[in-house]
């Protein structure tokens, strides 16, 4: 197959000029759902030695826009992507929690009794933790015992939720084997809870709320103040549009000390401006909210957080009034304005990202910006289908001329929440 990247190199070599060779770029997809459950399944029976009773899975994410805005009760509009997390797992008639996982040797094997936060460390605590949050839906009598066999297809430390959707997909592989009978949302809960008391990690439920209530074919409208959702139509495939996901595979540092840092950076404001969350302020009268806050930095990061729940009403409405492809430009505007107020105001990216950005518009991208908590991971290119191989190569050149690592490139097919395969 010919790409842009080989056309581009070809067209350079017949004028005479020399240039550095275009690096070659693949749009990667993900494996497809039902092969990817069958190898799960294939995976639980190597390892345990008898078959597992069903197959679960949860997506990772990308978010649109209302980006560092969840953990101020604000609007969100995420989308499952294709990757997902895939959990085989059976009931046991004991109490032992047994894990496993394709992409890590690590064996846990511990009394599903005795869980407690601080008991379990890395990737096994985002299962083990689900478990342990689930527990009030668990009748006393009961055990708990399961055999579960991990295997996570959402690229690690992109930014793209691999860790959302390991917990999700635990938590319907959970409530299924337990019969636990929960609500979607008191699963989105228990995956929040997982993260936040037991693997210690700070999250505001924005991934956890798209990989479990995410509809294919759709954007989801969060709003965080009660976790209330609605489908938004997002179809680009059939109006020749797509979303171009990069994955900066710029290394994340400090992340965790830095979300804290910007969320009490937010509460702060909230606080100066009288308001219990940043929701509860009128932007309509932004230039005087912001005047009351001294403190300069404080004040830049009320406006992004004030700012980005405006554009995801400004979003919301568009695609309320007509397709994306009708509103493309304004859309595209809105993700641009995003990404200038998360690099300037919020001071949450890297230049890996920032040059991601620019040379997605440079090429032609009707918008983009960095998605997920930033400081590395990826960026999304709102761009016709056919140029999204185009934007890709010029993403990879210019990262090739800052010296960069080599970004990875998917599209984002806007797909179903969690739910069982198999
Ligand atoms: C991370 C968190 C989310 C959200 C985003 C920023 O992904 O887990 O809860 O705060 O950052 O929008």
């Amino acid at each position: 197959m010919t790409t842009a990247a080989d056309a581009g190199a070809a067209d350079a070599r017949h004028s005479g000029i020399t240039v550095a060779e275009p690096p070659a770029v693949t749009l990667s997809a993900a494996p497809d759902r039902g092969e990817a459950a069958a190898h799960a399944e294939a995976l639980f029976v190597e390892a345990f030695g008898y078959a597992p009773d069903g197959v679960w899975s949860a997506p990772g994410r990308v978010n649109i826009i209302g980006e560092h805005v969840d953990y101020q009760d604000g609007l969100c509009l995420p989308m499952a992507i294709s990757h997902r997390c895939f959990a085989a797992a059976a009931r046991t008639p004991t109490d032992r929690l047994r894990l496993r996982s394709a992409q890590d040797d690590l064996i846990l094997d511990l009394d599903a009794r005795e869980l407690e936060p601080g008991a379990v460390e890395g990737w096994p605590a985002y299962v083990a933790g689900v478990l342990w949050a689930l527990r009030p839906h668990i009748s006393g009598a009961s055990t708990q015992g399961m055999d579960i066999m991990i295997d996570g297809q959402v690229p690690l430390g992109a930014g793209l939720s691999s860790s959302a959707a390991l917990e999700c997909s635990a938590a319907e592989a959970i409530d299924a084997l337990l019969s636990l009978g929960t609500e979607p949302l008191q699963r989105v809960q228990a995956a929040i809870t997982a993260e936040t008391d037991f693997a210690g990690a700070s999250t505001g439920g924005l991934d956890q709320s798209a990989s479990v209530l995410s509809r294919a074919g759709h954007a989801l409208f969060l709003d965080c103040r009660d976790f209330s959702t609605r489908p938004v139509p997002w179809d680009l495939a059939s109006q020749g549009l797509a979303l171009l996901i990069t994955d900066t595979r710029a290394e994340h540092s400090h992340v965790d000390g830095e979300y804290t840092a910007r969320r009490a950076d937010s509460e702060r404001a909230a606080e100066l401006l009288g308001v219990d969350t940043l929701r509860d302020a009128d932007v309509a009268q932004l230039q005087e909210l912001l005047a009351g806050i001294d403190d300069e930095v404080v004040r830049r990061r009320a406006r992004h957080v004030l700012t980005e729940i405006q554009r995801v009403k400004d979003v919301d409405a568009l695609l309320a009034s007509g397709t994306v492809r009708e509103h493309v430009t304004e859309l595209g505007a809105l993700l641009d304005a995003s990404h200038d107020s998360l690099r300037d105001d919020y001071e949450v990216t890297v230049a890996q990202l920032d040059v991601a950005v620019d040379a997605a518009r440079a090429a032609g991208a009707h918008g983009a910006r960095m998605t997920g908590g930033g400081f590395g991971g990826s960026t999304i290119a709102l761009v016709e289908a056919e140029q999204a191989q185009p934007v890709a190569a010029a993403i990879a050149s210019a990262f090739v001329e800052h010296g960069f690592s080599a970004p990875e490139f998917f599209l984002a097919l806007p797909s179903e929440g969690a739910g069982q395969d198999r």
